[in-house]
């Protein structure tokens, strides 16, 4: 990202001023294993990623916030007792989201000027939406002296999106995005909050994010509805023991009293959480002993569990994995993020990763009508203040 582009962009929407304009980054995220798992307080093992949102903000001496983005086209100008009001429909919710939770604690904002500019693809399962919340929360809380903790700004920052936007996602998004470490991966406890840091070496592999370029439409309803199932998942179980939670249960004792769990449906949601929990403890002991290969396998597993027992992959994340693992060289594919669309991983061998980005890419095409887009991922830090020089 050109950070003196943005910062020319700035003054041409803005006007120049006496007054500083502060920079800041908030990355996107892709999660390597452990999906669906962070609403039931399981495990999840993301990373941030080196793309994200960046934000320049300025203060002005007016009442008004004034908000525009390079990525949409309409911005707009909110009057500071106005900030607490959803807009219908438009991305500027994210943000609003987060001015609401911090004057829910008492602050009084003042008039600002900020620009978003984020080189994540929307909709497509990277958390551009927890980027464009934490980067929010960071400059806040950074501008106006509130001095809560980066975990703090990662609870408010999934509060703003649960009660403002009205997704009752978990806290998986916002915590990699706000605690991402370079060359790491987050083994997080999500109903802790207690967190590993764990070196990620994939030696001679790459791991390459494919956007399937479908859009995730009915996503967001799905995704409530599948937190609906899993609490009745819990509704069930809770007569064999005290719970709070999907993931108060082991796999195995989920096998030894599915038979509690009456619903055909509920019962393989439930299935793939407690599955899901197991597979990021052996993901993260593999990663440990370089065993890249049955990390690999365990990606497969946890795809074909999300496609057959969570039911949120569909055709195109289907398809596109089917063709990522057909490619010699590949150890592991499967979708990362909420599903319904979005985007897949896969793990691949380095001199492979040309003729992966050509045959899936040609397959995906012929059998979707799609043109995927294919990234290297790199893992990058979590949400900063840059100085203006830094990229
Ligand atoms: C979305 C949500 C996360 C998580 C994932 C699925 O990205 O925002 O909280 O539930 O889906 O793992």
């Amino acid at each position: 990202m050109d950070i003196e582009q943005l910062e020319k962009s700035f003054i041409k929407r803005f006007g120049k001023s006496n007054e500083k304009i502060q920079f800041y980054f908030a990355p996107g995220r892709v999660n390597l294993i452990g999906e669906h798992t962070d609403y039931n307080n399981g495990y999840v093992l993301p990373c941030a990623i080196t793309f994200g949102t960046y934000l320049l903000v300025r203060a002005n001496d007016s009442n008004v916030v004034k908000m525009v983005s390079e990525n949409f086209d309409y911005g707009d100008e909110i009057p500071i007792d106005k900030l607490s009001i959803p807009q219908s429909g438009k991305w500027m919710n994210y943000p609003l989201g987060v001015f609401d939770q911090f004057i829910q604690k008492g602050l009084k904002p003042s008039g600002l000027e900020m620009l978003y500019s984020g080189d994540i693809p929307n909709s497509s399962g990277l958390s551009s939406s927890a980027s464009i919340e934490m980067v929010t929360a960071f400059a806040l809380n950074d501008l106006f002296y509130i001095g809560l903790e980066q975990t703090d700004l990662v609870k408010l920052s999934q509060k703003a999106e649960n009660e403002f936007v009205g997704v009752n996602c978990g806290i998986m998004d916002q915590f990699a995005v706000g605690m991402g470490k370079k060359g790491h991966a987050i083994f997080l406890d999500c109903g802790t909050l207690e967190y590993e840091l764990v070196p990620i070496d994939l030696k001679n592999y790459k791991i390459i994010i494919a956007n399937t370029n479908k859009q995730r439409g009915l996503a967001d309803s799905k995704y409530n509805e599948r937190v609906a199932e899993c609490n009745k998942a819990v509704g069930f179980l809770a007569k064999i023991k005290k719970v709070e939670s999907l993931s108060d249960f082991s796999y195995q004792e989920f096998v030894n009293n599915k038979h509690h769990i009456p619903d055909i449906n509920i019962r393989k949601r439930a299935k793939h959480i407690l599955s899901e929990n197991q597979r990021v403890v052996d993901a993260v002991k593999v990663l440990k002993n370089d065993d890249l290969r049955v990390f690999g396998k365990l990606m497969n597993a946890s795809h074909n569990s999300l496609r057959y027992d969570y039911e949120v992959t569909g055709y195109e994340l289907d398809t596109i994995v089917e063709e990522a693992r057909k490619v010699e060289g590949v150890l592991g594919s499967r979708m990362t993020g909420a599903g319904f669309g979005g985007c897949a991983i896969a793990l691949v061998d380095e001199n492979a990763v040309e003729p992966f980005i050509r045959k899936v890419g040609e397959n995906y095409y012929k059998k979707t009508g799609l043109k995927a887009i294919f990234y290297i991922s790199e893992i990058g830090d979590g949400t900063k203040k840059l100085n203006s020089s830094e990229n």
